[in-house]
């Protein structure tokens, strides 16, 4: 079997991280969320997997997957010119994959449970595909599953106005080369794009059996904000306590928190869960529950919560508490000394700052 995992697309929901940055290596506790697909797709027991890119996406994840290695994989690249839809993404692979059974995963997904149940499940089965389902609050949002009374899919059908039923399809789907002949006999809909939903419904109209799985345990799709936190507080909440870094003066560290090699706590109050990265400095500083500080971060006489900032950021002498809040990558937030007394901003685009 192989691996697919889909990374192209312009993450135009996270802006403004996703102008300079892929969405798909944004950290969930201080690990990029693809890395977690691509360590999940390995527990599986499958080492050749495709990462399809964007021309924008495609330089800066190859610099952080390399080879795959150090993942115990064999990582391919493959570029998709434009978003032009999921089914369309596994046609740009139809080389890489041959008539190999595979798994597709799309890269900005999260499963408490990795996939290695669902892979063997489908290995067992000898279906043509198998689709991953879960109860959504809002299915409007995703492909929609309707079931028969004895558990058979009926309809899929992609982000309906009016869902039939609350089970969301799961960015994880098993698929044999039947799925080829599918996505080309597809039209675009209306957002213009091949869906990876109406290739499966394809495949349920012309004969070919269709296995669903209903996930345990949770799931996250990480494509907004909110989403990313809620996911980093599911995962944080999953660690043990490892402290390997170094705390000094009136420094308190309580409950689960991890302290990366190199990290220095000073006078300071770290309440897990949280994680604080290498070589990070947290100097008369509270960082309080669900907080991921990034690699070399400087965090000083200010308080910080449920938020998640990216490698090499510096917040300074800031009053009042940072709370749900995502930062990039050498952010600089601080005070300075310059006249008139007020407040300098240097923000992308789409940045958004929200002041008491
Ligand atoms: C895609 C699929 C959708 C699926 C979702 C899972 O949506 O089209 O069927 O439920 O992923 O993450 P998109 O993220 O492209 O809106």
């Amino acid at each position: 079997m192989k691996g697919l995992i889909l990374s192209g697309g312009k993450g135009t929901r996270m802006r403004p991280l996703t102008f300079t940055s892929a969405k798909q290596l944004i950290p969930v506790a201080n690990k990029p969320v693809l890395v977690y697909g691509i360590e999940a797709i390995v527990a599986a027991g499958i080492q050749d997997i495709a990462i399809i890119v964007s021309p924008e996406t495609g330089p800066e994840i190859r610099q952080n997957v390399g080879d795959g290695s150090r993942y115990g994989a064999n990582v391919h690249y493959i570029e998709q010119d434009a978003p032009r839809g999921l089914a369309h993404a596994v046609l740009t692979a139809e080389e890489f994959l041959g008539d190999s059974p595979f798994v597709m995963y799309l890269g900005d997904n999260l499963l408490q449970h990795g996939i290695t149940p669902l892979v063997e499940e489908y290995r067992s089965l000898e279906c043509n595909s198998e689709i991953l389902l879960t109860k959504v609050p809002n299915p409007q949002s995703f492909g929609v599953a309707e079931l028969s009374a004895d558990g058979k899919v009926i309809q899929l059908t992609e982000k309906p106005p009016e869902p039939k039923s609350d089970l969301a399809l799961v960015g994880v789907y098993m698929f044999d080369q039947h799925i080829f002949e599918a996505a080309k006999a597809i039209k675009p809909s209306k957002r213009g794009e091949l869906e990876i939903t109406d290739a499966i419904q394809w495949l349920l109209d012309n004969g070919y059996s269709v296995h669903p799985h209903i996930v345990k345990g949770w799931w996250k799709d990480t494509g907004k904000i909110e989403d990313m936190l809620e996911a980093n507080r599911t995962v944080l909440d999953t660690f043990d306590r490892d402290v390997r870094g170094t705390s000094s003066g009136e420094s308190q560290i309580e409950g689960k928190v991890v302290i990366e090699d190199g990290a220095q706590i000073i006078d300071s109050v770290v309440r897990g869960p949280a994680i604080i990265g290498r070589d990070a400095r947290i100097i008369h500083a509270y960082v309080g529950p669900y907080t991921s500080i990034g690699n070399k971060c400087v965090v000083e006489q200010c308080e910080i919560e449920n938020s998640i900032v990216l490698e090499n950021s510096s917040i300074k002498h800031v009053d009042g508490r940072i709370e749900a809040s995502l930062i990039g990558k050498n952010v600089k937030i601080g005070r300075t000394h310059r006249k008139p007394a007020a407040y300098r901003f240097m923000l992308g685009d789409n940045s958004e700052v929200g002041i008491t």
